[in-house]
């Protein structure tokens, strides 16, 4: 770098580290739950990246993973009052919100492919969803990518009747709740950053995540077995404290809302990779084994799990649910 540069970035450094211009920096606080090695994660950090870079230093971002900061239910709670400013929840996890109709997301079998996901995220039916967010004192800005979640326990599941009896540790979520009482297992809601030490304490004998959340979480450590059953889609939505969002001068909003659209697009572009590189490292790593269903057994989780579709009509909405069938069968898919 040429010396006039050095001189010039470190000149820019020291007036960014001056009291002065902390006190007028905007702080952003994001917190999440995942790893820094997922796809929430890398996407958190390409759009610290790219907004404080866009803001000229304005704003700064703190990234705190991991639930360092927050865990499940409480980082919620701590957007709404402005303790954080930032969150990326998982689709499953705004039912006690009280915007019950995110769970459409959680439906098994509800998106054939990412391509009907996206579709469906990026029209009509994910702005709605959004709208019902405001009201909470929140602004959805984008969805996030993760991937199809599959399941794993500590005995071989090759068919839904093996989940009989089951602890499985589920998000906060009804049509989870129904998921897993369709297989005859016993569901239990818990915090993310619990699962590993109830999973490897017999707390809970399995779980569902996509390959990306078991691997960064090392359950492939404590789960003697896995299912590429992919019965089910996890995803974020990126949310704000509607406040502070609407509050912030109207160029630092469009400099982040920038910053959000290509670090969206980013996260998106790396999820499947990132899922498919997990399920590598674990299938490497020899600790579980991992099964893929034949067709007919794949048949069979689908026969089973298809009627949550009919008992949960009253919890996520009958119109919204067909909005998504709609999409499916334009994209050549019958329910
Ligand atoms: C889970 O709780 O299993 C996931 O929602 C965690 C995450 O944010 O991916």
């Amino acid at each position: 770098m040429k010396l006039s540069k050095l001189l010039c970035a470190a000149a820019f450094g020291c007036l960014l580290a001056s009291p002065a211009f902390a006190q007028n920096q905007i702080v952003i606080k994001f917190s999440h739950v995942v790893a820094p090695d997922t796809p929430k994660g890398k996407g958190a950090e390409k759009f610290r990246e790219l907004a404080e870079a866009r803001t000229g230093g304005k704003v700064k971002i703190e990234v705190y993973p991991n639930s360092q900061l927050y865990k499940d239910k409480e980082e919620l709670e701590a957007l709404q009052l402005g303790a954080v400013q930032m969150l990326a929840p998982s689709l499953a996890k705004f039912g006690p919100l009280g915007a019950k109709e995110f769970e459409v997301f959680d439906l098994p079998y509800i998106f054939p492919n990412k391509d009907v996901l996206v579709r469906v995220t990026n029209g009509p039916v994910g702005k709605q969803l959004f709208q019902k967010l405001e009201s909470k004192g929140i602004t959805g800005l984008a969805y996030w990518d993760n991937g199809f979640k599959i399941m794993s326990a500590n005995k071989p599941i090759h068919l839904p009747t093996d989940m009989k009896a089951q602890k499985l540790r589920i998000q906060s979520s009804k049509v989870l709740d129904s998921q897993m009482r369709a297989l005859g297992a016993l569901p239990q809601v818990m915090a993310f950053s619990e699962v590993y030490q109830a999973l490897q304490t017999g707390v809970v004998d399995g779980t569902e995540n996509p390959p990306s959340n078991m691997y960064t979480q090392k359950m492939h450590e404590v789960q003697k077995h896995a299912t590429l059953t992919n019965h089910g889609y996890l995803g974020y939505a990126v949310i704000v404290n509607k406040k502070f969002w609407d509050g912030l001068p109207a160029d630092v909003r469009t400099q982040l809302e920038g910053a959000m659209k290509d670090a969206t697009t980013f996260a998106n572009d790396i999820a499947q990779k990132e899922n498919d590189d997990a399920l590598a490292a674990m299938k490497a790593s020899g600790k579980t084994e991992f099964y893929t269903p034949t067709k007919e057994e794949a048949e069979a989780w689908r026969k089973a799990l298809l009627p949550v579709h009919k008992e949960m009509e009253g919890r996520v909405g009958k119109e919204l649910m067909e909005s998504l069938y709609k999409e499916a069968a334009a994209a050549g898919f019958k329910m």
